[in-house]
């Protein structure tokens, strides 16, 4: 089966609210169920400093995410669940990015040009009070989808521009460099709810009219009976559509509750008691999260190691892979050789791999550079042809192969470890240099 990757990332900016869960996380973390996804999920914190320039807002928020996502359900076993700043190779790969990316494409980005358009508005300087890291922000938001090779990237409207800008960086590194990056789609869920909030505009930050998410009971309550609506009094019709009341018990009821909510609409139910059934709507799905999420949020250092821990797996990926890129764009060791790019590898560059039997009986092979340097060592094989399948894959470039540590992993199966001071990104480079050999 083709596993399709999907990735997004969550700015840690705020204090997730029923508009997030709604359009978010309960529509990920069910997705992140499927067979044949493999999702990875982020918190942004990277990106939360150029909006944020409170530490404690952002540590906190970070906190409230993790455990929001945590609580909601998300498997840090089944995901890659990671923080951004734990991944230096992002901010890396932003360098390796920002020296191709396009000046201009990015004077071009919605909220950089919306800054400036309001400065010129303003009679100010065009660049008044803009940082380089609003203007870099397509960049580093390219790095993090880059350098998983997501394919999906679930998004918000507002954010299309920037997938598209990811894959015009990845396409002119390729271009430039050979094919490193999967180009990603941005992926817009058309059917998932946009909550309105407490005053009938989308529910958002920026309006102050959210509901948090895991607001304690009695403020849940207190909120639900804070949303406007309109003087109409018990008795007389009301209308269902375009009421807010409307939309948030939907997005939180099955069709069957809907249309009996709709009746009662239309039979003149007080708004006093609307408010009552959609609380209570709310409460019954909300309650045992909140509880696993006062649990949670309550033992910071377990969030902490849980974070760690996915950093860990997610750097599995990215370790070898800035390798790659490194030595791509000719950050290199200086003892390696190469032909042009254009000429391809030279033979006389490649590592050469040798089979042989040891005391034991087994049967192994190692893969060792021009320098005599051993790159990989297997473990002992039954026979000779299991050995020899082993290498033969390695140099087809067939299969699945990955690092986990030191290890590397063929379809399933650990086939080899590093040599002494080795590093995953040289092997994969020689590996791929085999392929290509096999290719052409
Ligand atoms: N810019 C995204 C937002 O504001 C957050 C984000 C950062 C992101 N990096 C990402 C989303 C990578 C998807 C993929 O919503």
């Amino acid at each position: 089966m083709s596993v399709t990757r999907v990735l997004t990332g969550i700015t840690t900016s705020g204090t997730p609210h029923l508009g997030n869960y709604a359009g978010a996380i309960r529509p990920a973390v069910a997705a992140s169920r499927r067979p044949g996804v493999e999702s990875f999920y982020f918190l942004a914190d990277y990106h939360s400093l150029i909006k944020v320039q409170d530490p404690e807002r952002v540590q906190r928020s970070t906190l409230e995410i993790a455990a929001s996502w945590l609580a909601c359900g998300l498997d840090p076993e089944q995901v890659w669940f990671y923080r951004q700043s734990d991944i230096p190779e992002i901010p890396e790969l932003t360098w390796l990015l920002t020296c191709v990316a396009g000046k201009g494409l990015l004077n071009r980005a919605h909220a950089y040009k919306a800054a400036v358009d309001k400065n010129t508005e303003a009679g100010e300087d065009p660049d008044a009070g803009v940082t380089a890291g609003l203007f870099m922000y397509p960049v580093l938001m390219a790095a993090d989808i880059l350098m998983f090779r997501a394919h999906s990237v679930p998004v918000g409207r507002d954010q299309i521009q920037h997938i598209e800008m990811a894959r015009d960086f990845g396409a002119r590194f390729n271009h430039l460099y050979g094919e490193h990056f999967v180009l990603p789609e941005a992926a817009i869920e058309e059917n998932v709810a946009t909550l309105p909030g407490l005053d009938g505009r989308k529910m958002s930050k920026s309006y102050d009219n959210t509901i948090p998410l895991f607001s304690p009971r009695e403020q849940l309550r207190k909120l639900v009976f804070s949303i406007k609506t309109d003087s109409r009094q018990p008795g007389e019709p009301k209308q269902a559509e375009g009421s807010a009341l409307f939309q948030l018990y939907q997005a939180f009821a099955t069709p069957e509750q809907t249309a009996d909510f709709a009746r009662a609409f239309a039979d003149g139910i007080g708004w006093g008691e609307a408010k009552q059934a959609l609380f209570e709507q709310l409460d019954a799905e909300l309650a045992p999260l909140r509880e696993k999420y006062e649990a949670l949020i309550a033992r910071p250092g377990e969030i902490e190691q849980v974070l760690l821990a996915g950093a860990d797996k997610a750097r599995r990926i990215a370790t070898p892979f800035i390798g790659e890129l490194r030595r791509a764009v000719g950050l290199r060791d200086l003892r390696e050789q190469h032909g042009g790019r254009k000429a391809g590898k030279a033979r006389a560059a490649l590592p050469v791999f040798k089979q042989y039997r040891e005391a034991d009986g087994r049967f192994h092979f190692k893969l060792v550079d021009a320098g005599g340097r051993e790159l990989l060592l297997s473990p002992g094989f039954a026979s000779p042809r299991e050995a020899g399948q082993a290498v033969a894959a390695l140099k087809a470039g067939a299969g699945t192969r990955a690092f986990r540590g030191d290890a590397l992993w063929l379809d399933e199966a650990e086939v080899a470890r590093l040599g002494e001071g080795i590093e995953a990104g040289d092997v994969i480079a020689a590996l791929e240099a085999f392929a290509a050999e096999e290719e052409a």
